[in-house]
């Protein structure tokens, strides 16, 4: 596994991502591939206790080292279906007002530490993006923890973590709109 996570103690996890040219370059594509595999292996208990890596659900390039506004997702769903994207320069272009959080807070494989509070997201969002998993420019309506997930990777592109939405002085308080899952 060539790839290596950058911790958020690294300045560059809160530097913003550059814009990804397309159509994408062959060492573009040959490094959403190794996010991707890294990701799917990372779910794979054996694998990942053979190798010390933590499970995680997504990777965005920053965490690679690489500014480049670009991540991947993959994950399975219920009983059979796969969540998965090599998205590049995606776009939030839609928002509901309605809010969600993970009862259980998030993780995100560059954090170490326990940031425990509820990490406020909006319940669902529209994202537009290239797929380059499907080579197509793709829209995603996303609910619930597939939205959280996709806000959680698109935010790595602006240098956000997820704690950084943690209110610091009540972490634990929900907002009036706000459904926990
Ligand atoms: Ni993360």
């Amino acid at each position: 596994m060539k790839l290596k996570i950058i911790k958020d103690s690294n300045p560059i996890m809160k530097k913003k991502s550059l814009p990804v040219t397309l159509p994408l370059s062959k060492e573009d594509q040959v490094l959403l591939d190794e996010m991707l595999e890294y990701i799917k292996k990372s779910q794979d208990e054996e694998y990942a206790t053979k190798h010390n890596i933590r499970a995680g659900v997504g990777l965005a390039a920053v965490q690679v080292g690489i500014l480049k506004r670009m991540f991947v997702i993959y994950y399975v769903k219920g009983e059979d279906e796969t969540v998965q994207y090599q998205l590049v320069n995606p776009k939030i272009v839609e928002h509901s007002s309605k809010k969600c959080a993970l009862s259980q807070g998030e993780g995100c494989l560059s954090v170490e530490e326990d940031h425990p509070g509820i990490v406020h997201r909006n319940y669902k969002i529209k994202m537009v993006a290239y797929d380059a998993l499907t080579k197509k420019d793709i829209e995603i309506i996303a609910r619930g923890y597939d939205a959280i997930v996709l806000q959680h990777e698109y935010d790595h592109l602006d240098g956000i973590l997820y704690y950084n939405r943690i209110d610091s002085k009540q972490p634990f308080e929900q907002l009036a709109n706000e459904q926990l899952i």
